[in-house]
């Protein structure tokens, strides 16, 4: 296999601390629940909250789609739910990539209707090519062509998540 260097280590680094930055100018005043989504968000929920300076709650999700096939079921299925309520706070979603929409579309109907103070979202990725499911990313590190990308938390069945930047994987 080879992978390609799509978007350096220092490029992530440099885009995270402009969006923290936006995070603190945005919530000033306020305290957030960052909901982290596993496992791909690992990597860039750990360090976009290092950079977040008001008080916040972290959470972990983990949830997976059925895609088209089963859409009469409606909700996304949420094998790791937060532990905490979430009505009446700040909620901010971590996501790794808004590729189809359709995970984040439906995730975001169950989180809103839990009844939050607010729902944002923040995407490392955004891949226009494939979207079908509009979903408003607040916070979006980086848009990209159609190629199926691994590292910095994105994986190929299950593997490359560790590698510190984001690489297109070819076999
Ligand atoms: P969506 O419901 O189609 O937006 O699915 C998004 C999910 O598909 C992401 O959370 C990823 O887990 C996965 N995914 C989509 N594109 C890629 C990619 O290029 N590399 C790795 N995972 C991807
Ligand atoms: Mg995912």
């Amino acid at each position: 296999m080879a992978v390609d260097v799509l978007i350096s280590q220092e490029k992530i680094a440099e885009r995270v601390a402009e969006i923290g930055a936006l995070i603190n100018s945005e919530y000033a005043g306020k305290e957030l629940v960052v909901i982290g989504i596993l496992n791909g968000a690992c990597l860039f929920t750990a360090d976009l909250i290092r950079q977040i300076n008001v008080p916040i709650t972290l959470e972990f999700m983990s949830v997976s789609s059925y895609g088209e096939a089963t859409k009469s079921s409606g909700n996304v299925k949420i094998n790791l739910d937060c532990r905490n309520d979430i009505a009446g706070k700040h909620v901010l979603v971590v996501e790794d990539i808004v590729d189809t929409g359709l995970t984040m579309l439906k995730l975001r109907e169950t989180l809103v209707g839990r009844g939050p103070a607010s729902f944002k979202l923040a995407s490392l990725l955004f891949k226009p090519a494939r979207n079908l499911h509009k979903v408003e990313i607040n916070y979006l590190a980086f848009e990209i062509e159609d190629k199926f990308v691994i590292g910095y938390g994105l994986d190929y069945a299950g593997k490359y998540r560790e590698l510190p930047y984001i690489g297109v994987y070819s076999e």
